[in-house]
């Protein structure tokens, strides 16, 4: 078995483990750190239920090697959560029903926020866009981009209170 040292940090937590060469990020964080609100459906980069952040961009944890992390920033919905930085999709999709069995929320909320995170109020479309490679098979989308949208209003026109 090939195995190979790693150090990176996750949610803020340095982390060294030795990894089999072939372990996916997600296997890794699920199965070694614990950290199972990456979820793994498809395997194949197709639905989106594995995104998490690494070195601040959203990625496949099915399609990421864990060795390739080495010297990392991971953040999964466990940090993004505990930090507050999604607490407002979070409630969002909560009132607006934009999460049904919740598969898909972990990696549909880090997707949402790195949408976000880019500022301004995107269109729906773009919404659908930036949403379009994370899978949903209970809610039919138009809740969760409602969601998304109006807490890029509510970010906006906190954004402008600031300013003024
Ligand atoms: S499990 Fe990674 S994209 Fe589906
Ligand atoms: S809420 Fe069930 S897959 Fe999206």
């Amino acid at each position: 078995m090939n195995e190979i040292d790693i150090a990176l940090t996750v949610n803020g937590e340095p982390v060294a483990e030795r990894v089999e060469a072939r372990k996916t990020l997600v296997d890794f964080l699920r199965d070694d750190l614990g950290l199972t609100g990456s979820h793994i459906g498809c395997e194949h980069g197709v639905c989106g239920a594995c995104t998490v952040r690494v070195n601040g961009e959203i990625v496949r944890g099915c399609l990421t090697l864990a060795v390739q992390c080495d010297g990392a920033i991971v953040e999964t919905i466990e940090g993004l959560s505990d930090s507050g930085e999604v607490a407002d999709l979070q409630a969002a999709f909560e009132q607006r029903n934009a999460l049904q069995c919740g598969y898909c929320t972990p990696g549909m909320i880090a997707a949402a926020q790195d949408l976000l995170k880019q500022g301004g109020v995107p269109s729906r479309d773009a919404i659908r866009e930036h949403l379009s490679g994370n899978c949903c098979r209970c809610t039919g989308y138009h809740a969760i981009v409602d969601a998304v949208q109006s807490v890029a209003q509510e970010r906006n026109k906190a954004r402008a209170g600031v300013k003024r």
